[in-house]
């Protein structure tokens, strides 16, 4: 069974304190048989609680404060430390010096590594400074009304939208990414899959996405649904990812006739992956299969500059089929 991702996080929390709970359990009972195996149940329960700790602080530290954090682990830090004194005081009675030369090395280990952990993360996730603006997207879009699909706050486009996702929730990969880079997330407006949307035909002046149409299994669907909302003289303005230029360098290129394969069949990939990997032509093809009329290809986006930009401007005659 494999527990990853935000959506089993409880079972995770779960199977962990329940792991926890049995060794605990095992020590205590291997702790009854003599006092020195008390001794050493001791000190193994308290390193165990401070990496239990440390890992639990590592994970809450995008929503808890580093304050409250350094609070918990210096809290725990004495903690381990006193189990240390302690084991020492007991073992000098005894004239034993080993022991708890070992002993206070594990429980001082312990204890950095809680302080480290505490500290951790934050390095790595303090805010960074939002994507540059596309000029291109300005250039078409500015005083107009549209929708972005799957918009984010780490990678704004600066313009008059409504933000329409799947989901609400912030749980997903991409939410807990913009969570990491910026410490919030963008709200979104219109929950939706990009592919159907609640929106009447040609009722807006265009629709934007950035780095979401390979996310759709069916792009045929996904772009006809665009060009449906969009009015006559409106936009479908969207940045793609270019597979040279991302981690889809190595994975072959989606062709024309399989999505018209998928559209037609309704087959598309269960995949985690992109569903679909392209170079700037094939999207510019993909278009022109489907007629609509393109007015500016950018073969580098100007935003974060891993993908292309294609432009499509709805012939204002047109009629939405
Ligand atoms: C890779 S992120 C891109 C975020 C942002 N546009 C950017 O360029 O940084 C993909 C976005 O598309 C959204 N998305 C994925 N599948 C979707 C679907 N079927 N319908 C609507 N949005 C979807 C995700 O929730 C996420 O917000």
């Amino acid at each position: 069974m494999r527990l990853r991702g935000p959506a089993h996080r409880k079972q995770r929390y779960l199977v962990g304190a329940a792991a926890l709970a049995l060794i605990v359990l095992a020590l205590v009972r291997l702790g009854a048989s003599s006092p020195r195996m008390a001794e050493i149940t001791l000190l193994g329960a308290g390193v165990l609680v401070a990496y239990a700790l440390g890992y639990f602080l590592q994970r809450k530290a995008r929503r808890v404060s580093l304050r409250r954090r350094l609070r918990v682990a210096g809290l725990g830090a004495v903690v381990v430390a006193g189990l240390l004194l302690a084991l020492a005081w007991n073992a000098r009675r005894r004239g034993e010096v080993a022991f708890p030369l070992v002993g206070g090395g594990l429980a001082a280990c312990a204890a950095v590594h809680l302080l480290g952990q505490a500290l951790a993360r934050r390095r790595r996730s303090r805010p960074r400074r939002p994507a540059r603006e596309s000029a291109l997207a300005h250039k078409y879009l500015d005083g107009l009304r549209g929708v972005e699909i799957g918009g984010s706050i780490h990678n704004p486009f600066g313009l008059n939208t409504l933000n329409a996702d799947y989901t609400a929730s912030t749980d997903t990969v991409f939410k807990q990414a913009e969570i990491e880079i910026t410490g919030k997330a963008l709200p979104v407006d219109i929950v939706a899959s990009g592919d159907e949307l609640p929106l009447g035909t040609e009722s807006v002046d265009f629709v934007v996405s950035s780095h979401v149409l390979e996310h759709l299994p069916d792009p045929i669907k996904a772009l006809r649904e665009w060009y449906r909302v969009v009015r006559p003289g409106g936009y479908v303005f969207m940045i793609v990812p270019h597979k040279e230029r991302t981690f889809d360098r190595d994975r072959p290129r989606t062709a024309l006739a399989e999505l018209i394969h998928r559209h037609e069949t309704g087959e598309c990939p269960d995949t985690k992956e992109h569903c679909s990997v392209w170079i700037t032509e094939d999207v510019v093809e993909l278009v022109r299969h489907l007629n609509y009329p393109i007015v500016e290809v950018q073969d580098v986006d100007d935003k974060v500059g891993n993908g292309f930009t294609v432009v499509i401007q709805k012939d204002a005659r047109a009629e939405t089929p």
